[in-house]
């Protein structure tokens, strides 16, 4: 039996009214919100309809899975405070149509907290061994709260760790969100490599106080350091970086953050990418010692969270070729390798299998952000590519 477009398009349409939100399709679904949890809910329902027996593990990743051994396919369905409708929705929805309507046995999964509100792809870290559960539970949102509270949301639905033994490998499909493909006008990336990234939370603490009485030169401003140390930090990359080398201070809390007081304390969020371990140990190096001298010199206290983070990780040979003959097979000269620059699961599944991806172009480059979009003859390419590959991983090629 064929992959049902209509459906799959209806299906994706479906997951979006879970967490739907700003303009056009955007939605606002982190993990365990109770959007989040509906909508984990609900692809439950539907993996039960496509024969598969649904499985919640104990901190919130959902499998559908298949009898005996079998393929795993899947991706994420939480959201970035402010997401898209396809990041990690249409690997999910993808491999559920694969899934209902093949004869080879395919298990679906849709992992917890891929986009971070507590660590970097936390459920998948979690499930392939990567990080122990006594030490996610420990992790914080920007809010304060411990993954291990929030878990606590799902506890109702929660069985054991599935065992990893029985999938044979893992393909995940996902938009690429980066320009490249849209770019070249491209319909398909097979993924070659997924980057490497180190995130941390890093503090400068000063002195609070009046913003009409407090001199300029007696201040201990922490916003003041943090703006310091970000032009310092961008000059001290410079000679360390490539064009593809990426950072970012993508959450800052000024506290208390009022218009007439010098802020006393500054937290914010330190994330850099490469695909390259040593460059990510060098990165690590410069941004300690730039944030102490900053320090030193404004009479900041300074502290440095935990360091998370994963390695830069190569698909596997023999799985991403499969992809890529399907990928020649349905886009004939509109398929083309490529590295992820994003973050995915896939990279956590490679402790227990072999894993490879498939990209579909993101309109503009753009993702993490409402505006989110790829066009409907893309994401049908993609399900077909993923179809195709099964074939000829059942048939031997
Ligand atoms: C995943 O969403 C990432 O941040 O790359
Ligand atoms: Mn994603
Ligand atoms: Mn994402």
């Amino acid at each position: 039996m064929a992959v049902d477009e209509k459906r799959f398009i209806q299906d994706l349409h479906k997951l979006r009214q879970f967490g739907a939100a700003g303009v056009g399709k955007g939605v606002i679904r982190p993990a365990y919100s109770e959007a989040d949890i509906a909508a984990r809910r609900w692809l439950a329902e539907r993996m039960t309809e496509a024969g598969l027996t649904p499985h919640f593990d104990p901190v919130g990743n959902l499998f559908g899975l298949a009898d005996g051994p079998s393929l795993l396919m899947g991706s994420h369905s939480d959201s970035q405070p402010e997401g898209g409708w396809l990041d990690g929705a249409l690997g999910v929805i993808a491999a559920l149509e694969v899934a209902r309507s093949s004869d080879q046995p395919i298990s679906v999964v849709s992992f917890q907290d891929e986009e971070g509100r507590f660590g970097v792809t936390t459920g998948s870290a979690v499930w392939s061994g990567g990080l122990a559960v006594a030490q996610a539970d420990k992790l914080t949102d920007h809010t304060g709260e411990t993954f291990g509270s929030a878990r606590a949301a799902m506890a109702d639905l929660a069985a054991g760790f599935v065992d990893p033994d029985q999938f044979t490998g893992f393909v995940e499909m996902h938009i690429e969100q980066g320009p490249s493909l849209d770019a070249q006008g491209d319909q398909i990336g097979v993924v070659t490599d997924i980057v490497g990234i180190r995130d941390m939370v890093v503090q400068f603490d000063g002195q609070q106080n009046h913003a009409g009485t407090t001199p300029m030169h007696l201040r201990r401003d922490a916003f003041q350091a943090l703006s310091l140390f970000n032009t310092r930090l961008n000059e001290q990359f410079r000679n360390v970086v490539t064009p593809q080398t990426v950072w970012t201070i993508g959450h800052v809390d000024v506290h208390p953050g009022a218009s007439s007081i010098v802020p006393g304390r500054v937290r914010f969020s330190m994330q850099w990418r490469d695909g390259d371990s040593d460059r990510l140990a060098r990165m690590d190096e410069i941004i300690r010692t730039t944030a102490q001298g900053v320090a030193e010199e404004m009479g900041m206290g300074l502290s440095f969270g935990s360091l998370l983070g994963l390695a830069p990780v190569a698909m596997d040979q023999s799985l991403r070729g499969v992809l890529e003959d399907a990928a020649e097979q349905i886009a004939p000269g509109r398929w083309r390798l490529m590295p992820s620059g994003a973050l995915h699961d896939a990279t956590n599944v490679s402790r227990s299998m072999p894993v490879a991806m498939l990209f579909v172009p993101s309109i503009d480059g753009i993702s993490h952000d409402f505006a989110e979009e790829t066009a409907e003859a893309d994401l049908i390419a993609g399900l077909k590519v993923l179809e195709c590959a099964v074939q000829k991983l059942t048939s031997g090629m």
